[in-house]
């Protein structure tokens, strides 16, 4: 009832009802804001305890109407309301401040306190370790003042920040510094612009004491631009891999998209409490540090490889985001899938495009085409949430980038670049919708994208069928091709989608290309394609590249897998061969049946033996898939006889193939900072050939591991052997585990690896060991890198999680209540796990529904976690 006294009718005016707790916002419902702010001026009295913040708006009714101005808050209370300088009436509305303007246009000037220690949520302006940031993206700038919080009204921005300058020492916010200067009692201000309007999500400042690394950079048409990576002092040699990466990411942008930087400064700040992994904040990206800080030491290399994308992908936001934002947030993969196709492509012409392309497949497959198949299924354009931070899935980034990749596929890039130009130059400054970005691919291709629109719209991974039928007297082969799409909530029936294939046929006998590649558009349920002047029997390969996000099912002559794996010319395609492979055995052994483990044990052993492919290909290809992976094409999902299936898999490779991966693991990369294609590759496949090893013969294994993590000059032979050591009853394990944690406890990026090298293991008494991590003095759940850590981790480990005890059930739900009342967004992103219940046998199913139950019966639920564990229940 607090907010009644500021409600001048509360006596007379009825009891409005109760808004619904949750409620449901729906796409359809989009209406154009009823005010637009086209000015801001924002000035911040920094503290950690208390930070005041004065805003002054400019705003402007928007078209013929007679409602109140209103200001989304989120745990803000007005100390001060002025309209023109003069007080005026106003209201709270649940979170919102309402106040009714006369005439069109107002200055409309808030001030409130705010209380960034406390802020735990992340969210809106808050401390870690001694500075101060933001993170604004979807809601959080209401968590700083009054604002209708919304990506379509954009605004110019004008900042001044005042604060200790012994403590925060650096100021920072978007655009461009203006003036600084001292202030009384040690404090110092600083007074920045930003010249481009733009949403409140990208808002950002920090305030603290970092130290810069800076570089420049000259744009095409000969800018300078001041660049400058913030860190604490002593993580600044470790901002290398990011400047260059950022270097790079800039001229690729110039070259490949035409998309020139378009401020004096561009600034990244790196923090070590975010929950997620950065953010593009015009001018002034801040990011988890885990994507800024590397060197060999302490870094993978595929940490390397994450920071170079993550860098990318942030500053190409600056165009695919910023510059052109997004109408509403239904509209999130305008900005979100678009980027990551253009982060993947660049990463692709950074090093080996193949192995991009698998590594890219592999992390939708695990990824997002679970979210398709449960209960979490949405669009890539969804059409309704409860809570939007819950809707930066998988699906929107990684899917959507699947569609923009399908357009450049069916377009050819000349086309996709002109459609790309005039995409930018249509809607540079105004926030735009999906249909917008295909009509802007329409107009300039001259081409007809409208069937392509069902993948914003339709959700679920469709499922190709495909057969071929040879008739060698003709020489003809007839293409038999089936489509369909499983139901997925709110969607019962689906439509047919149009399912781009590049397809080529080789050659029985000669493994020759006997019907060259060519793009087959499946667009109905069933449809034929005949080929013709055939001279031997075909082999089907298909999907080449992986053209389309879609599930092949192709019914396989005997030893056609084989044979495709040896000679397709599309590394991805041969890739995916050695993966059915795989899937043939493990699918055998999981149901029960005998196991042909011989056509995989050639593949692999020819493909370890091969001189023409690159190691990082060779590790890609005898990676078997995960356990969860299996367990998406199971009906009923027994953990316990997946698990085995593998292992004895595992074996079987191990035991078969022990020389060839006794060499490889054996092979030398040179020096750890080496970060060069060939040393990398070579590193990983060390690594996988040991996890193979450790299948046949555990005592070896350890003795290599024990042996290549005590001479490791890196991260990833480091780490490659701890992560194979983990599941080991060996005496190195424990010693090698001490050594880590000896070695490097103090630096937080390496020790949640630590926590999650143990989260992961493939042993009977991992659960134990998490438990036990999790009452360690040095996790908390607090920072969203450690519960990810020790939690995230822990979830994902298929056989671990789903202990036929139901405890790791137990631990995980203990989890999200916990974290959930400090940091709902983290906790919420701990639920997808439980999804799965209705895939499961019987016990395992109860028991996990039985602890979702629990979460949704614990008082208090956040609306992050409430959709997630609702929707999975459904
Ligand atoms: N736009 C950011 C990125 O992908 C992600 C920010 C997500 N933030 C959030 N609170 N969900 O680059
Ligand atoms: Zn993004």
């Amino acid at each position: 009832m607090a907010d009644i006294r500021t409600l001048p009718d509360a006596e007379t005016a009825p009891e409005a009802p109760p808004a619904p707790v949750h409620a449901t916002i729906r796409r359809e419902d989009y209406r154009p804001p009823d005010w637009l702010v086209p000015e801001i001026a924002l000035d911040f009295a920094l503290d950690a305890d208390v930070t005041r913040v004065r805003s002054r708006l400019t705003v402007e009714r928007n078209g013929a109407h007679d409602r109140p101005l209103r200001l989304d808050g989120d745990e803000l209370t007005p100390l001060n309301v002025l309209a023109n300088g003069q007080d005026v009436a106003w209201r709270m509305e649940g979170p919102q401040l309402v106040v009714d303007i006369e005439g069109d246009r107002a200055d409309l000037e808030t001030e409130v306190e705010i209380n960034p220690a406390q802020n735990t949520k992340l969210m809106g302006l808050y401390a870690s370790g001694g500075m101060l940031c933001t993170q604004c993206e979807a809601e959080g700038f209401r968590r700083i003042t009054f604002f209708p919080d919304r990506p379509d009204v954009l605004s110019r921005y004008r900042v001044r920040m005042d604060a200790d300058e012994q403590r925060f020492p650096i100021l920072l916010t978007n655009g461009n510094e203006l003036a600084s200067g001292k202030g009384e009692h040690g404090r110092h201000w600083a007074e920045w612009e930003d010249p481009f309007p733009k949403p409140s999500y990208l808002f950002a400042l920090v305030a603290g004491d970092l130290k810069p690394n800076r570089d420049t950079f000259t744009t095409m048409s000969g800018r300078k631009v001041d660049l400058a990576i913030w860190v604490r002092e002593a993580d600044l040699p470790k901002t290398g891999h990011a400047m260059a990466s950022l270097k790079a990411a800039m001229a690729w942008d110039e070259k490949v998209y035409g998309r020139e930087y378009d401020l004096d400064q561009f600034n990244i700040v790196a923090v070590s409490d975010f929950n997620m992994g950065a953010m593009e904040n015009k001018g002034l990206n801040v990011f988890n540090s885990r994507y800024i800080l590397a060197d060999p030491e302490i870094a993978t290399d595929a940490d390397f490889d994450a920071i170079a994308a993550v860098v990318a992908h942030e500053y190409f936001h600056n165009w695919s985001g910023n510059r052109v934002t997004c109408r509403d947030w239904f509209q999130l993969s305008l900005k979100e899938g678009f980027t990551v196709f253009r982060d993947q492509s660049f990463s692709a012409d950074m090093g080996s495009a193949a192995v991009k392309r698998i590594e890219d497949v592999r992390v939708l497959r695990m990824a997002q085409f679970p979210e398709d198949s449960g209960p979490l299924a949405h669009p890539v354009r969804p059409d309704s949430y409860i809570e939007i931070s819950n809707f930066y899935t998988a699906t929107v980034y990684n899917k959507g980038a699947e569609l923009i990749r399908m357009f450049h596929t069916v377009l050819g890039p000349e086309k996709f670049r002109a459609g790309t130009d005039l995409y930018f130059d249509r809607h540079d400054g105004e926030a735009a919708t999906c249909d917008d970005f295909v009509k802007a691919l329409e107009d300039a291709s001259g081409v007809d994208l409208s069937a392509f629109k069902i993948w914003y719209s339709q959700a679920g991974t469709p499922q190709v069928d495909a057969r071929i039928d040879y008739d060698a007297d003709t020489g003809t082969a007839l293409l038999k091709l089936g489509q369909r799409v499983a139901p997925t909530p709110g969607q019962p029936s689906k439509a047919p989608m149009p399912i781009p294939l590049r397809t080529a046929l080789l050659g029985e006998a000669s493994g020759a290309e006997i019907a060259s590649e060519q793009l087959i558009l499946l667009d109905r349920p069933e449809q034929t394609v005949r080929f013709e002047g055939l001279d031997e029997a075909p082999l089907l390969s298909i999907n080449r590249g992986f053209s389309a996000p879609v599930v092949v099912r192709a019914k396989r002559k005997g030893d056609e897998l084989e044979r495709l794996a040896q000679s397709d010319a599309d590394p991805f395609a041969r890739y995916e061969a050695m993966q059915e492979l795989a899937f043939e055995a493990l699918l055998a052994g999981a149901r029960g049946e005998a196991v042909d483990a011989e056509p995989l044990i050639r593949a692999a052993g020819n493909t370890l033996r091969s001189n023409e492919l690159d190691p990082a290909f060779k590790a890609e290809a005898i990676l078997l898939p995960t356990e969860a992976v299996i367990a998406e094409r199971m009906d009923v999902v027994d953990p316990d006889a997946i698990h085995s299936s593998r292992e004895h898999l595992r074996h079987a490779l191990g035991s078969a193939l022990m020389d060839d991966l006794a060499k490889a693991q054996a092979a030398d990369a040179g020096s750890g900072a080496d970060l060069s294609p060939l040393a990398k590759g070579t590193r990983r496949l060390r690594s996988v050939s040991l996890g193979l090893i450790a299948g046949a013969d555990q005592a070896r294994a350890a003795g290599l591991a024990k042996a290549q993590f005590d001479v490791a000059d890196n991260m990833t032979d480091r780490q490659g052997a701890l992560s194979v050591l983990v599941s080991l009853d060996a005496p190195e394990r424990e010693a090698a585990l001490t050594a880590f944690y000896e070695r490097f406890h103090e630096d937080a990026l390496v020790l949640d690896k630590w926590f999650a090298l143990q989260a992961a293991a493939q042993r009977t008494d991992t659960l134990d060991q998490v438990l036990t991590l999790a009452a360690h003095r040095e996790f908390t759940i607090a920072n969203p890198n450690r519960l990810r850590a020790l939690a995230g981790t822990f979830g994902v480990n298929h056989w671990a999680f789903n202990g036929a005890d139901g405890r790791g059930y137990a631990f995980l739900a203990d989890m999200i209540v916990a974290a959930d009342k400090l940091n709902p967004q983290v906790a919420a992103r701990l639920v997808p796990p439980f999804g799965r219940w209705r895939r499961f046998e019987p016990k395992r199913s109860a028991l996990m529904r039985s602890q979702l139950e629990r979460i949704m019966n614990t008082p208090g639920l956040s609306r992050d976690v409430f959709e997630q564990v609702s929707k999975s229940l459904a």
